[in-house]
């Protein structure tokens, strides 16, 4: 009888691990953040990072959790446990990683100077952008990249999303934003009257799924599916849809 007490547990744990592997891997997105992260009119997630995350999942034969949160609490969600990856246009940075795991980058992205075209500044010359009113989204590499360099001489106005930061330069309480390019080109190139400022910056080291540190399996396994997805075409049909380079 004890032999089948102790089989019984064997068998509990045993099936508890598996279990525990077959759990949807839960990944979160910034919505909206177009194109990596959007809905469609009828309400659906969609976007480059989102199509990239169904692919990832099929190849890793898992079953995934999409989940939406604001910027601001990304990675403070990701400690928390309330998913286990993030794909949400997140640059890697010397400062994040140190709190987070990153996989491979799987996209690149500087950052865009946008505003309306009635507005001519040289980004570059520093007092010719002195009491400028900036936007950024508050603690992005943009954010930082604004705050160290010209902190003194612009006004900074940090948003909590992307969205709201476009609606202000819209009604012009914004001279300039200064946000990841393909974000400005769709929610301002497509309009006539806004444009692209001077050069883009580069920031970051490429854009990557970031995880927690002791996750070392799930970031081996994703790296895995992300070069199975570049090597058999699968990344460039994607990346096509939503970029025209
Ligand atoms: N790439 C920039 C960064 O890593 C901005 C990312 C913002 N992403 C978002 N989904 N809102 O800081």
């Amino acid at each position: 009888k004890q032999f089948l007490i102790a089989a019984g547990c064997i068998l509990a744990m045993v099936t508890g691990v598996a279990q525990a592997q077959e759990r949807p891997l839960r990944i979160a997105f910034d919505v909206p953040y177009e194109p990596f992260e959007y809905r469609t009119p009828e309400g659906e997630l969609t976007g480059f990072e989102v199509e990239l995350a169904e692919a990832m999942c099929k190849e890793m034969n898992r079953e995934c959790d999409f989940v939406v949160q604001a910027w601001d609490g990304m990675i403070p969600g990701l400690m928390a446990r309330k998913y286990d990856a993030i794909m949400s246009s997140m640059s890697i940075t010397e400062q994040r990683a140190k709190r987070v795991l990153f996989s491979e980058p799987y996209y690149r992205t500087p950052g865009g100077w946008f505003a309306k075209k009635s507005t001519s500044v040289d980004v570059t010359d520093r007092s010719a952008m002195e009491g400028r009113v900036v936007g950024v989204q508050r603690g992005t590499t943009m954010d930082n990249y604004v705050t160290e360099n010209l902190g003194n001489i612009v006004e900074v106005k940090r948003y909590t999303t992307a969205d709201d930061m476009r609606l202000d330069l819209e009604s012009d309480r914004l001279d300039l934003v200064f946000v990841d390019y393909p974000v400005g080109e769709e929610y301002f190139l497509t309009k006539d009257n806004f444009r692209e400022i001077g050069e883009p910056v580069k920031l970051g080291e490429g854009v990557a799924v970031a995880m927690r540190k002791r996750d070392r399996e799930l970031a081996k396994e994703i790296n895995k599916a992300l070069e199975t997805l570049k090597n058999d075409g699968t990344y460039d049909t994607i990346m096509n849809r939503y970029f025209d380079y």
